[in-house]
């Protein structure tokens, strides 16, 4: 009753902010345009499957009957520990108790280690594919040369390898790696293919924060998923061209997780694994906790809230400090619709609490690069496998941007809405982190002032960003709700 009540307001306020309603009518014009694009049969498909509004199924609370699993972290090849091996494997899994699931892992049956880099360091990484497909190796926010990245074009056969190399030189964040073959990210990621970085600094170590990996520092994948009577991922079964939603939650890899903590400072690290669907994290109890980073690294300062959003790919850590919550009660991570996502269990044990530095980062947006023209536009369309930018689908042998290495530009991203209002777009570029200038004029939320390489853009929303490459080559930008991906909402920037 309460939910429902809920999800009825969601979808009004969806409806005022896409448009759907009268509010925000598309010039006629354009309309036709549109549905003449379309015959009638695909608009009856589309709109059957289309993921916009309130139709997102809800996940199903975590019992908290399994302590969550956290990802090893992995070891190197050589002493100078700069050296690693991941190899992507097709395994099987115990996700529900004496079940086996058929799925994709790196260096083990599920998910992925976690590869910590310091900055400055060397890394060589020998990226190995053991599946009866092809893949590529992407890691998502990392700055590299282009021949590094894993996108669509460095294809890794099956059978095969391919050694990387290349250099830390961005600061402390939390990033992670998943394939982007053609067409076929998004099956790979939902079989499992996923894994985390860690990339730590001088200034990580030094401002006070909890960095007890598994103790107080903890990573947290959010993924949903669809299980078939066999509790097996079908993917063709479940796939919605929209972006695959799903009613069960896995947190790295853990079905019904709950956590134990301590009664002190807990650092979060959340990762939006999933598909497509977008997460607005809060505590049951409505207690604040503070974000101290986003995409790519520390805010200048921890930000008080009592939610926040994710959409796919996005990070946020947080800190909860369970040494002021009253725990007594039933605590845990709640979905914005109260659907619980992780029950904490705090045992008794106090622990000494550490300060957490006010001064996190010296992140900064100059006038400058305010007052920069925008020599960039980029128009996000569509739904379903009708998505494109700028008119166009990917085209692998099409450049559509060149920017100079070293040169910061603004672009513009412009979230068009559709005859059905629209949805958000997750919008990701490669190699780079960047700068949100402006959304639809204003200045970014204070969650929002720091590194990102992922921003959600609302229909109807236009977002301008400051956005320097630091390595040349090729590199992709695309949503990352990832069937829209899959589907050609993907384009191509040149460095030069
Ligand atoms: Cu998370 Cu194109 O990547
Ligand atoms: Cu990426
Ligand atoms: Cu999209």
């Amino acid at each position: 009753m309460g939910i429902k009540i809920k999800i009825a307001a969601a979808a009004i306020s969806l409806l005022v902010i896409g448009g759907c309603s009268n509010n925000n009518p598309q010039p006629a014009e354009e309309m036709d345009q549109d549905m003449e694009e379309m015959d009638h049969s695909t608009m009856g498909d589309m709109m059957e499957g289309h993921m916009s509004h309130d139709e997102v199924v809800s996940l199903n609370d975590s019992t908290g009957e399994n302590e969550l699993k956290i990802p090893s972290m992995l070891e190197t090849d050589n002493e100078d520990g700069v050296v690693y091996t991941v190899r992507a494997q097709k395994g099987k899994t115990e996700i529900f108790d004496g079940t086996e699931s058929t799925t994709y892992g790196y260096n083990g049956s599920f998910l992925g280690p976690m590869l910590r880099f310091e900055k400055g360091d060397k890394v060589k990484i020998r990226t190995i594919n053991e599946l009866d497909e092809e893949t590529t190796f992407h890691w998502h926010g990392l700055e590299v040369s282009a021949d590094a990245d894993g996108g669509p074009h460095d294809v890794v056969k099956p059978g095969e390898e391919k050694v990387i190399e290349f250099e830390v030189t961005q600061e402390a964040s939390t990033l992670w790696f998943h394939p982007h073959p053609e067409g076929k990210t998004a099956e790979q990621v939902y079989n499992g293919l996923a894994g985390l970085i860690y990339i730590e600094d001088e200034n990580s170590k030094s401002i006070g924060l909890p960095t007890d990996y598994g103790k107080n520092d903890f990573p947290l994948i959010f993924q949903d998923r669809i299980f078939d009577d066999k509790k097996q991922l079908n993917f063709s079964a479940a796939k919605n061209e929209d972006g695959t939603i799903g009613d069960t939650l896995l947190i790295n890899g853990t079905l019904n997780p709950k956590l134990t903590v301590n009664k002190e400072k807990v650092r979060l690290r959340l990762l939006n694994g999933s598909n497509a669907r977008n997460y607005t994290f809060k505590l049951n109890t409505g207690d604040s906790f503070v974000q101290i980073a986003t995409d790519g690294g520390f805010l200048n300062e921890p930000v008080t809230l009592n939610e926040v959003t994710l959409t796919p790919s996005e990070r946020a850590e947080i800190i909860v400090d369970f040494s002021q919550l009253n725990t007594s009660n039933d605590l845990a991570l709640v979905n914005e619709d109260g659907s619980v996502l992780l029950p904490f269990k705090v045992s008794d044990q106090d622990e000494v609490i550490s300060g957490i530095s006010e001064e996190l980062n010296d992140f900064a947006l100059t006038e400058e690069e305010k007052n920069l023209p925008v020599t960039k536009k980029v128009e996000l369309f569509g739904m379903m496998d009708m998505v494109t930018i700028n008119g166009k689908k990917f085209d692998p042998d099409r450049i559509d941007f060149t920017q100079q290495q070293g040169v910061t530009e603004v672009w513009e991203i412009y979230n068009k809405p559709d005859m059905m209002g629209g949805m958000i777009h997750p919008f990701h570029i490669h190699g780079t982190q960047f700068k949100i200038i402006s959304r639809d004029g204003e200045e970014p939320p204070e969650n929002e002032q720091g590194w990102k390489d992922t921003i959600s853009i609302k229909p109807d929303e236009t977002v301008k960003i400051a956005i320097q490459f630091k390595h040349k080559g090729i590199y992709m930008f695309h949503c990352h709700i990832l069937e829209h991906e899959d589907n050609g909402m993907m384009g191509q920037v040149k460095v030069e």
